[in-house]
């Protein structure tokens, strides 16, 4: 039998917290033969729903979970582990500068580099969630020099499924035949929503999106709109924001880059640039991606035309502010 994996999630209490835990224990991110050991961190306040968190999940005899470990401690919760799912942030408040969203997520992710660098396992995947994703994925590189910076990254997949699904819905396919749709740059409503790459498998035949929905105004327009506005959209309809669906992407998000992508399909993620298509070297960007033997690289060569350049650089240019903005509250 394989030992098992032990995966952290951060805010494990809250909302994507409670959506995910039951996943990872039933094999939804690792595969049905891997068994795991859970790390749950919360904080105090949240301390007494953590431990609630944690009777459910050995009430439900999970036969792949191994191990469950809810703490407040960030050096015991990150103790080993070989997975960290960030999930933990301050959210903002109504009435809340940004800046002061920025300064209290720059000093969780500061504190949380530092007990991942120390405690976890040396070769540990990372994957944030919490907001502003791309740019604590940022502050958590930063400070945690030890952990390879490849091995750091951030939620864009549920943007990714967001657009699949979109195209699904419009051509009225099945979005498994959805393919090779590109999130990039940042988890917010600057993100480009891009789908000049992507296909559709008809009687396996794979045949551009462009061409099937034949109508550029709407791909344009009307989709990217939507996508980058869907967790708005959430939140409207549920008075919550996404959690299911967060969770769920985030299990892709990790099965993909440690089992691999298909053959011929590429996926979204938030990792740093090394410079590829003109983004700032460094930033947490998110960009298409394979990924093999439990390694991503940025799908190269891809023509990008004038309306996509733009919006590259758009959102490119709102992380370089979102940069200096966390830089400043560090001071
Ligand atoms: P939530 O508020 O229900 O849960 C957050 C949990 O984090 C709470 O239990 C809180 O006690 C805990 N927490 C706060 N500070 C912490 C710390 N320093 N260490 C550990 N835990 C800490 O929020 P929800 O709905 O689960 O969302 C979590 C985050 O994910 C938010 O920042 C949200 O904006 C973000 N998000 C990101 C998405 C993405 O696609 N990247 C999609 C949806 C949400």
């Amino acid at each position: 039998a394989k030992n098992p994996v032990r995966v952290l999630v951060t805010g494990a209490a809250g909302q994507i917290g409670y959506a995910i835990v039951p996943m990872i224990a039933r094999g939804v991110m690792l595969g049905p033969d891997q068994p795991v050991i859970l790390h749950m961190l919360g904080i105090e306040p949240a301390a007494e729903a953590l431990n609630g968190v944690k009777m459910e999940l050995i009430d439900a005899a999970f036969p792949l979970l191994k191990g469950v470990v809810a703490t407040t401690d960030a050096q015991e919760a990150c103790k080993d582990v070989n997975i960290a799912i960030m999930v933990g942030g301050f959210p903002r408040k109504e009435g809340m500068e940004r800046k002061d969203v920025m300064s209290k997520n720059v000093s969780i992710y500061k504190a949380q580099a530092s007990a991942l660098e120390k405690h976890a396992a040396s070769d540990v995947k990372v994957l944030v969630v919490a907001n502003p994703a791309n740019t604590n994925a940022l502050i958590l590189k930063e400070y945690a020099p030890k952990i390879p910076e490849k091995n750091i990254t951030c939620l864009t997949r549920l943007d990714h499924n967001r657009a699949l699904g979109q195209i699904s819905e419009k051509l009225n396919v099945h979005v498994g035949d959805v393919k090779n749709v590109i999130i990039w740059g940042n988890h917010s409503s600057t993100q480009y929503p891009d789908v000049n790459h992507a296909t559709v498998t008809t009687s396996s035949e794979e045949k551009p999106v462009r061409e099937l929905v034949a109508n550029d105004q709407w791909l344009n327009i009307e989709f990217i709109t939507t996508v980058q506005q869907r967790g708005a959209a959430i939140i409207k309809a549920r008075k919550l924001s996404s959690a299911l669906s967060a969770a769920s992407s985030a299990c892709d998000h990790i099965r993909d880059w440690v089992l691999g992508t298909p053959k011929g399909t590429w996926v979204s993620m938030g990792v740093y640039s090394d410079g590829s298509y003109g983004i700032q070297k460094g930033l947490i960007y998110s960009f298409p991606v394979t990924c093999e033997k439990g390694q991503w690289s940025i799908v190269q060569g891809l023509k990008i035309d004038e309306f996509s350049r733009g919006k590259l650089d758009a959102t490119a240019k709102e992380l370089i502010e979102e940069k200096s903005l966390a830089y400043s509250c560090l001071n």
